[in-house]
């Protein structure tokens, strides 16, 4: 299949691109910046999600589309809630759009589990819909969520969407909590614990979720949503006591939680083992070592 993967130069696309390379498919990476990961061997279309011309073009011969570009940390869609809003609900619309008129297949939609960010259930699985949420983040990820379920019922055109867990792992930017605190260790700086670190995020290795979206890409994930989610409930804390133990000792300093902090219901991974045969592979030790292997060969 060739496949259109948008911001396929950064953190979680970048392995998708290679997952599908690896699974005997044609990625094309489509992001405003070329990719430091893949070589020439992986065609580059440089242009804006928010450019339907552009994504248009792109799409031509492409039988399915993995969006995953977006305004994808939640501090800076916080800062800057026009430009979020234009990435992630706009740019999303602009890319179905794209898709129905280039006559592509299939758009998988990167969405996450901090939709349930609101959500008053203790254990949610993808039947429990959404709250209207809280942050700007999880507002123009729904918005793509929505479109996505509206260019199928108007245009017919098939979709699956993804609420991805808390990825971690190579090539990580470094705002998200792994890299953050090994990070800290490394220049000597003291990690902060948010509300003192014990809320729990189901991690979930980025190789484990770029297998995944290969995955959906199976005639069974059309127009189905699937949490993808980690098999074990790791605190904040627990994060920090392994870069401790993988890089040697740093200090701890708790603070108040951060708005718009997810609390961390349980949530069900179970339909996507059911329909797309995936778990997530690999576990919280095992990652955070292949992370902080990464990590220092790149130093
Ligand atoms: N990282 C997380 O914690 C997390 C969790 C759940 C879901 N997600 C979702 O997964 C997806 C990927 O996240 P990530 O962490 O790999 O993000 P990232 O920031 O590493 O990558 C985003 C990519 O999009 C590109 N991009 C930005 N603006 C663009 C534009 N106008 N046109 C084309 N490309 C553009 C960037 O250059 C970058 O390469 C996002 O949709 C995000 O919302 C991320």
């Amino acid at each position: 299949m060739k496949v259109l993967v948008t911001g396929g130069s950064g953190f979680i696309a970048s392995h998708v691109i290679d997952h599908l390379k690896a699974a005997g498919h044609e990625p094309v990476n489509f992001d405003i910046r070329p990719s430091q990961w893949q070589g020439e061997e992986v065609p580059f279309c440089e242009g804006s999600i928010t450019d339907v011309d552009a994504l248009e073009n792109a799409m031509a011969g492409c039988d399915a589309v993995a969006h995953l570009a977006a305004a994808a940390d939640v501090g800076e869609v916080q800062k800057d809630p026009l430009w979020a809003e234009e990435l992630n609900a706009r740019g999303s619309i602009c890319v179905l759009e794209a898709a129905k008129r280039a006559g592509v297949k299939r758009v998988v939609y990167a969405s996450t589990i901090w939709v349930y960010q609101d959500n008053k259930e203790l254990e949610i699985n993808e039947d429990v819909n959404p709250a209207l949420p809280s942050h700007l983040y999880t507002a123009g990820k729904l918005a793509g969520e929505a479109y996505c379920t509206s260019y199928k019922a108007l245009f017919d055109l098939d979709y699956t969407i993804l609420r991805f867990g808390i990825p971690y792992g190579p090539r990580a930017r470094e705002a998200t909590v792994l890299a953050l605190f090994c990070g800290k260790i490394l220049n000597g700086e003291p990690i902060t614990l948010a509300g003192g670190g014990t809320q729990t995020r189901r991690f979930v290795y980025v190789e484990d979720i770029a297998d995944a979206v290969v995955r959906s890409l199976a005639p069974e994930g059309a127009n189905r949503i699937y949490n993808l989610v980690g098999t074990e409930e790791t605190s904040i804390l627990q994060v920090a006591e392994k870069a401790q133990e993988l890089l040697g000792d740093g200090e701890v300093v708790v603070t108040e939680g951060r708005a718009g902090d997810f609390a961390g219901a349980v949530i069900s991974g179970q339909r996507a083992a059911d329909e797309l045969g995936w778990t997530a592979a690999t576990d919280f030790a095992e990652g955070a070592r292949r992370y902080v292997e990464w990590r220092k060969a790149q130093a």
